[in-house]
């Protein structure tokens, strides 16, 4: 299992190793699919916001948030610097409903549809509320990360939050 965080960095030559859609790899490229459809098939509207991002373009948007946010400490609670971003692996998307974006996402019905059924198709929702000590990020309720059901239903079955603690690492 690749983990990629801040303790955690990735070479900066990395690159997904089969990449389909949005850059990623194909076997969550086909499982994001499924997912769509089956939120579209219960009327809820999920788009690709962001999928495999390079290390320079990670280094391009963490520098743009910083001078966005105005708050460099805040802008590194969302973005991680290059090398260090599992958008890097192909293997993280970010999620959204074409309408809203930001923290306020997780009041969506598409929010709130991918809090509830990510896991059945191999994500989870990597940043969880109340585990930044853990994580190192702040709550990102449209960041999800492909692990394969046989371990996202093992977070749903075993009531697990984090990568960290389902792995026992830092
Ligand atoms: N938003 C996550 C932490 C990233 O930039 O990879
Ligand atoms: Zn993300």
């Amino acid at each position: 299992m690749i983990v990629v965080s801040r303790q955690h960095p990735i070479s900066k030559r990395y690159v997904p190793a089969d990449p389909g859609r949005n850059g990623l790899e194909k076997p969550a490229a086909k499982a994001l699919a499924r997912m769509v459809a089956a939120a579209k098939a219960d009327g809820i509207t999920v788009v690709v916001r962001s999928g495999y991002r390079s290390y320079a373009e990670q280094d391009a948007i963490l520098k743009s948030k910083i001078v966005e946010y105005g708050d460099e400490k805040l802008a590194r609670r969302y973005n991680a610097e290059p090398g260090k971003s599992e958008h890097q692996t192909g293997l993280a998307v970010d999620l959204w409903d074409g309408e809203t974006w930001g923290t306020g996402f997780r009041r969506t019905a598409a929010g709130k549809w991918l809090w509830r059924h990510s896991r059945d198709f191999g994500f989870i929702l990597r940043y969880p509320p109340g585990k930044e000590a853990i994580t190192g990020y702040a709550y990102e309720p449209w960041h999800f990360r492909y692990i394969g059901t046989a371990h996202s239903l093992e977070f749903k079955a075993n009531h697990t939050k984090t990568l960290e603690e389902y792995l026992g690492i830092d």
